[in-house]
Parts: structure tokens; C-alpha cells; sequence
């Protein structure tokens, strides 16, 4: 996105790379620590935000993830290490670093003195954009953001999601590279959930890189290019939502059910693929049972099987990794502990 003159100006002068920038990354932390008293929020973190990519951090309550959302946007001071936004460090360079973020954080900050309208502009004005400039980009904004007719209300009379709708139009007034988002469909009706993915999704197609936290499986993988699940402060793995699953999910399970006696079809199964033995093959009730990592490829030959011996298929169900399945093989707990 393009910067705006006067930070550009801002930038231009005021940064010390610590390290030799990469193009490609948006942001990146380099053993990122906080420590609270005894308590370890966040312990080395290593994460990288690819350019024009949607990272989700997934975690559930307390792992960590707000106070790195906290420290990546200069609200929280580590206790060590590094987190850099485009090669700015965020520790040295925090003005030049906030021109850099957009922040939607976990819980409501629109300003209740200003009416809807208001908290654009006064948010323009403060990063710098002339005051003509900063009343047609907040009508602008308003207008795409379907906030147009509350304009003048004061921001107690918008709902949760317009709430919410409203402070990513002020993130994104100011062109940052990076926009941070803190749980922001927590406590969202379904419907204003699928609106705000809908705008998340359309400013990441126009290059927009966004860095998400979220304990919503159903986000993570519907929402972000890659996900970095984290737990106790900890990073415990990072990639696409079909990789995590793919290495780390555990297996897949196929369910078939058949009119008349399976375990002649059991013993068929097994004498034809059985015998790389990372497939079991087991009867179960009114039908088998396959669970391995390839199961879904065994459909075909699972299903002539059963015609081969006249034997009608009257349910066939594929249970695949789920990231749930991914949290647990990593914790041995679920997400939602
Ligand atoms: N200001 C603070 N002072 C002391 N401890 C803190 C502070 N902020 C966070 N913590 C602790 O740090 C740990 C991580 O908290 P954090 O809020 O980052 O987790 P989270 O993943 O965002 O959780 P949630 O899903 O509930 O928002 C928790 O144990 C929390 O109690
Ligand atoms: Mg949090």
C-alpha cells in the first residue's frame, strides 16, 4: 500500500535496520519475549508475516497471543528479543513503526467523545493527513465500510459489528502495511462474523498483509494463508491450514456402512491394502471401519470391494484432520481448554 507523504518522510529518515531488511516480510520476531513477574507470556517467539499474506495466531485463552499482538504494535515493551515491522525494529523506531500498523484491538477503543465520522477524521488528522484529505477519506471510508447513514451517531449506538466495522476503516485510514487484529469476531453474530471476513478477505486482495489472532478454528482455516498455533507462550507450529493438518493432524478415518455381513469384506480389504499396515482396516458396526493418513484415496477401492462381493453401500463418511486434531496431537488438549 502506499505510504503516505509525511510518513514516508518519517521513514525515510528515522530507521536503523538491525538487520539486512527482506522485501518479502511484513513482520518478524526474533526471540520475542515478555515475562510478567514469574510468568512467561510469551517465550522466544520466531514468527514471520509474508507480505500480502493473512497470518493467523491461533491459541487458546491466556497463550499469548494479545501480548504479542501488544509488543509487535509497540503497546507492550519486551522483555527481549526483537519484533520487526518491515525491518523497522518497533522497540527503537516506535513512531516510525506505528505509521507502519493498523490495530484493532480485542476490545472496543473507538473514542465515545467523538460521534462515527469524528473518530476517522480526528485518526487522520493525528498521522498527519490534511484536514480537506482526511474528511473525504473518512466519507470514503464510511461509505465502503456500509457506515455511511450512522455517520453522525455517536459510536454507543452502533452495534457490535458496525462496532467493529468501524475501528478497521480507521486502521487501514492511514495505509499501513501491516493491519493487526485482535480476536475481531469475538462475540460477532454470525452474520456481522461473515462480513467482517468478507472486508478482511477484499483489503487482503488489494495487497493488504494482516497479521490475525484468534481461538476460532473456523477462522484460521477459512480466513489465513497460514496459521502459527501457540500455546503458553510458545510457538508450536507454522503453516497453511492443509499443511498442519497434512503433518501433523493424525489420521483420517473412513466409514462405511454395508447391507449384509462386512467382515468377508474386512478380510477382502485388508488382503488388498492392508498390508502396508499404516492402513487399519476394522469391522465396525454394520459395515468397517479404515483409519491411515491415505484413507481418502481408498474410497474407489473400498466402495468395488463391497460390489464385488454384492454387498450395497448405504453410507460412506470421510473424517478428515481437523485443526482441532492438529492442537491436540501438539498439546494433548483441545483448543477450547
Ligand atoms: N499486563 C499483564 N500483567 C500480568 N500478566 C499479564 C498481563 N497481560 C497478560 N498477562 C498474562 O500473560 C499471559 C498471556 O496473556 P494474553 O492476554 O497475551 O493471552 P491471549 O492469548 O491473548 O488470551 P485471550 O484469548 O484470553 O485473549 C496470561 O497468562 C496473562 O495472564
Ligand atoms: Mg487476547
Amino acid at each position: 500500500m502506499p505510504l503516505l507523504g509525511f510518513d514516508s518522510a518519517i521513514y525515510c529518515i528515522g530507521i536503523v535496520y538491525a538487520s539486512a531488511p527482506d522485501n518479502d516480510v511484513a513482520v518478524k520476531t526474533v526471540k520475542l519475549r515478555k515475562v510478567y513477574g514469574a510468568n512467561v507470556a510469551v517465550d522466544d517467539l520466531d514468527m514471520t508475516l509474508k507480505k500480502g499474506e493473512i497470518l493467523g495466531l491461533l491459541g487458546p485463552n491466556g497463550a499469548g497471543k494479545t501480548t504479542t499482538g501488544g509488543m509487535i504494535t509497540t503497546r507492550v515493551l519486551p522483555t527481549s528479543g526483537y519484533a520487526y515491522i518491515g525491518g523497522v525494529d518497533v522497540v527503537a523506531h516506535p513512531a516510525e513503526a506505528k505509521s507502519e500498523i493498523g490495530v484493532v484491538p480485542q476490545s472496543n477503543t473507538l473514542d465515545r467523545s467523538l460521534n462515527v465520522i469524528q473518530n476517522l477524521y480526528f485518526h487522520g488528522r493525528y498521522f498527519g493527513i490534511a484536514k480537506k484529505q482526511a474528511r473525504s477519506m473518512a466519507a470514503e471510508l464510511l461509505e465502503r465500510f456500509k457506515l455511511a447513514e450512522s455517520a453522525s451517531l455517536p459510536v454507543s449506538a452502533l452495534s457490535g459489528g458496525m462496532a467493529q466495522r468501524l475501528m478497521v476503516a480507521r486502521a487501514i485510514m492511514h495505509s499501513p502495511t501491516v493491519l493487526v487484529l485482535d480476536e475481531p469476531t469475538s462475540g460477532l453474530d454470525p452474520q456481522s462474523r461473515l462480513a467482517l471476513w468478507e472486508i478482511l478477505r477484499e483489503l487482503n486482495q488489494e495487497g493488504q498483509s494482516v497479521l490475525l489472532t484468534t481461538h476460532y478454528m473456523e477462522e484460521a482455516d477459512e480466513l489465513c494463508d497460514r496459521i502459527a498455533i501457540m500455546d503458553h507462550g510458545r510457538l508450536l507450529a507454522q503453516g497453511s491450514s492443509l499443511e498442519l493438518k497434512r503433518d501433523l493432524g493424525g489420521d483420517s478415518s473412513l466409514l462405511m456402512k454395508v447391507a449384509g455381513n462386512s467382515t468377508v469384506l474386512v478380510e477382502k480389504l485388508v488382503a488388498e491394502v492392508g498390508a502396508d499396515s499404516t492402513t487399519k482396516i476394522i469391522a465396525s458396526d454394520g459395515g468397517l471401519k479404515m483409519v491411515g493418513h491415505n484413507v481418502s484415496q481408498l474410497i474407489s477401492v473400498a466402495v468395488s470391494a463391497a460390489e464385488a462381493l454384492g454387498l450395497r453401500v448405504y453410507d460412506l463418511s470421510l473424517v478428515e484432520p481437523s485443526l482441532e486434531t492438529v492442537f491436540i496431537n501438539l498439546t494433548g488438549k483441545e483448543l477450547r481448554d
